[in-house]
């Protein structure tokens, strides 16, 4: 039994006291702590070496005891098992030297074994779950097929993946496929990780909203729905997408536990799009944790207000910016714990 299951009550919509609350990218980028590990280590080795992937997952809970850790792992780590070449470079992010333009391409790339491929993963969740002692819930995450094929087609991060965006116009069968093949590879691994300990699942749909309304419809939203349908009876899904306020509405009738949200969507927008159904996550601008503490503590109280307490995860509105000063993490994390206290 987990201590402290809160999180997880949220997520079934249950009355709570106060809201749980934990931080997109919450192990790693701001902590010193994970710095030095950065100093010794190469990323891919810190994601597959499970003493080290374990630790980097428990440093957040330690400092700032967060109601759910997230595995210190990455998006990334699918297509590699799908026999793409992906480096961490560092200073300039990701770089996948052959990425996938035509039929030749798309040929190499396999739907493995996730025991396989990706077993590391697994015996880092076993480890962390030893690290963490049924303190707090242990999340495991994947990219959506549409943001993993992003960077498999442009080979890089970029601000509007022009390529991966007309890959899919120009060659939409050679698209599907290769999302499928995406899709499958992330519902046996996602199906894994739970099988390993992790107690729900969160889908990172990053670049959804690169796509139209009506574009998200084909290439990103029905894949995502699949990998739903998949889990949802395994353990809570967790869907965000960010830019993906148009969408809000299908996430909500997905089968999904909970939908993320980001910043430029306000709470009252949210919950009218979900029709006060599902339980929401977000959606404090990460970039406010620049303001002063007490600022981000008066934020904080006016976003738990206008979401609501009940049917609501605390959380930021995408990942938390590598140059946050601590305390004030700490005052976005201690705004949500004293709240209503
Ligand atoms: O809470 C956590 O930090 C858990 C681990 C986590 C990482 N990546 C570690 C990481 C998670 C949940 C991710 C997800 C991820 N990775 C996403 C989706 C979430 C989002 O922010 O939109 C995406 C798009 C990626 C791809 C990726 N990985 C990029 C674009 C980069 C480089 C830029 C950056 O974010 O720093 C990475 C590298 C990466 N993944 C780092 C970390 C801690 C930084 C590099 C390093 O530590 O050496």
């Amino acid at each position: 039994m987990i201590k402290n299951d809160l999180f997880l009550r949220a997520l079934k919509g249950e009355i709570v006291d106060r809201p749980p609350v934990w931080m997109m990218r919450q192990a790693g980028r701001y902590l010193p702590e994970f710095m030095a590990l950065k100093e010794k280590y190469d990323f891919f080795t810190r994601c597959q070496t499970p003493e080290l992937a374990s630790e980097i997952t428990v440093q957040p809970i330690r400092r700032y005891g967060m109601d759910a850790a997230i595995l210190f792992s990455d998006i990334l780590v699918i297509p590699q098992a799908m026999n793409i070449e992906v480096q961490m470079k560092p200073n300039f992010g990701p770089y996948l030297p052959n990425p996938i333009r035509n039929a030749q391409d798309l040929e190499k790339v396999i739907v493995p074994d996730v025991h396989d491929a990706l077993g590391y993963v697994m015996d880092a969740i076993a480890m962390t779950k030893e690290k963490l002692n049924e303190e707090v819930p242990l999340i495991g995450f994947a990219g959506s097929p549409w943001t993993i094929l992003c960077y498999c087609v442009e080979g890089q991060g970029s601000k509007s993946f022009d390529k991966a965006r007309g890959f899919c116009f120009t060659q939409p069968e050679m698209a599907h496929q290769l999302l499928q093949r995406i899709t499958d590879t992330t519902i046996a691994y996602l199906k894994a990780k739970v099988a390993a300990g992790v107690n729900a699942v969160q889908v990172f749909d990053s670049w959804g909203g690169m796509l139209s309304p009506a574009d998200y419809q084909i290439f990103s939203w029905p894949y995502i729905q699949q990998i739903v349908n998949a889990l949802k009876d395994e353990a809570p899904v967790i869907v965000f997408g960010k830019g993906c306020w148009f969408a809000l509405k299908e996430m909500a009738n997905s089968g999904a536990s909970a939908v993320g949200v980001d910043w430029t969507c306000s709470p009252e927008n949210a919950r009218y799009l979900t029709g006060g159904k599902v339980t929401l996550q977000g959606n404090f601008d990460p970039a406010r944790l620049l303001s002063p503490p007490e600022e981000i503590k008066k934020m904080v109280k006016q976003m738990i207000d206008a979401f609501g307490k009940d049917k609501y995860v605390a959380n930021l509105g995408h990942g938390i910016l590598p140059h946050i000063p601590l305390e004030n993490a700490k005052a976005f994390i201690d705004a949500v714990k004293s709240y209503g206290a």
